[in-house]
């Protein structure tokens, strides 16, 4: 076992077993506007949708989860099994320690070859990229075939980790590196604490294709890696940043101003949540921890999972009069609350500190 290996291995266990959420992601703030009269038959709703130039029968995502351990080969040949059997997009998680340690490489290839038609997102940490280049990235994709690649941003999680990197110098400059030498598209994901608009048109203007939200709400490293702390200060430090991070339904709102293909990820936790992300502008919902935990059962429990959410949006879009994923990104919603008062606070013209300070 390598350390990056274990890890992967202790992750899994924790996410099964132990309470690993944080927060609110604000989708309870959030209400679709009924339609009474949707003239609309509920059987002939249309799930299937595009993504980068790929033709998904759904917009659920299977979001970036897991390999580089051997325990985590089943969970992801579920996983994918899943995503060929119902035409989902998924992610897999860190190749790092594949791309350390090739004698790993089994737990993601496994992807591939049981979805072989599938979309699929190969996946780095953006540390990894500054510091290996562009080979990592590409050997990355070639170990899965992914159509994609997603580069991950986690600082929350590098600094509260003891074996975590603590400098992010030189990170952007090599995203803008591999935007303009890369073959194929490359999408910027957070990991638990959302991307703002500022974040947002530096990502686009590196030349990303595409944003993976990654909000505040849902599966929470503070909470994980306090959980896996051994030493005392790092335990306290999981503890003091539990509600740091922009709640998936605001960082949602704010990328979209940026206006660039978007995945909402962090705290989707039925398929109400991704018709609510997608009237928000999204144009996937992924979704970790809810699919985690059937996949790590069998594939009968991740398949009811699946049709479960399916089942939701479907009835959601039917309530909106939304035939198809076009339709639902055009419904109208309310939005109320602490959620709407973070989205108006980003006004310039209405927040008083940014009154006050003259920018
Ligand atoms: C993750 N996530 C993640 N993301 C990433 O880009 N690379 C990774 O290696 C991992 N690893 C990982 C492991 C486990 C066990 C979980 C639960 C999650 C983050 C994930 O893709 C997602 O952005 C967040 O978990 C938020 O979604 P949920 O879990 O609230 O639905």
């Amino acid at each position: 076992d390598t350390a990056t290996s274990s890890r992967k291995r202790d992750h899994l266990e924790i996410c099964y077993e132990q309470p690993v959420e944080a927060g609110d992601a604000g989708f309870g703030d959030v209400r679709l506007v009924h339609n009474a009269i949707p003239e609309c038959d509920m059987d002939a709703i249309d799930l299937k949708t595009r993504f980068l130039d790929a033709k998904l029968d759904s917009p659920l995502f299977i979001a970036a989860m897991t390999g580089g351990h051997p325990d985590t080969l089943e969970v992801n040949r579920r996983l994918a099994r899943a995503a060929e059997r119902y035409n989902l997009g998924m992610g897999v998680g860190s190749q790092r320690a594949a791309l350390e340690n090739p004698e790993l490489e089994g737990s993601f290839t496994v992807v591939r070859e049981e979805a072989p038609h599938a979309f699929l997102c190969a996946n780095l940490g953006i540390i990894q990229l500054r510091d290996h280049g562009i080979e990592w990235a590409e050997r990355a994709v070639e170990m899965i075939d992914a159509q994609a690649i997603a580069i991950h941003v986690n600082l929350l999680q590098e600094a509260i980790q003891p074996e975590g990197d603590h400098s992010a110098v030189g990170c952007l400059e090599a995203l803008r590196g591999l935007c303009e030498e890369f073959s194929r598209p490359v999408i910027v994901k957070e990991t638990g604490s959302g991307i703002s608009a500022e974040t947002a048109r530096k990502i686009f203007g590196a030349g990303a294709k595409a944003i993976d939200i990654g909000g505040y709400g849902g599966t929470s490293w503070a909470k994980i890696e306090r959980l896996r702390a051994t030493a005392p200060e790092l335990a306290e430090l999981g503890e003091a940043f539990l509600s740091w991070g922009i709640p998936t339904v605001v960082s949602l709102c704010e990328v979209r101003r940026a206006g660039g293909p978007t995945i909402a990820t962090g705290g989707l936790r039925s398929g109400i949540d991704i018709a609510k992300s997608l009237a928000l502008g999204a144009d996937l919902g992924g979704m970790a921890l809810p699919l985690l935990k059937p996949a790590m059962e069998s594939e009968e429990a991740l398949s009811a999972t699946i049709e479960g959410i399916h089942r939701h949006l479907r009835v959601a879009m039917f309530l909106t009069g939304s035939l198809t994923v076009a339709d639902l990104r055009h419904t109208r919603t309310y939005i109320t609350g602490l959620t709407r008062q973070m989205i108006e606070s980003n006004d310039k013209t209405k927040d008083p500190a940014r009154r006050l300070h003259g920018y």
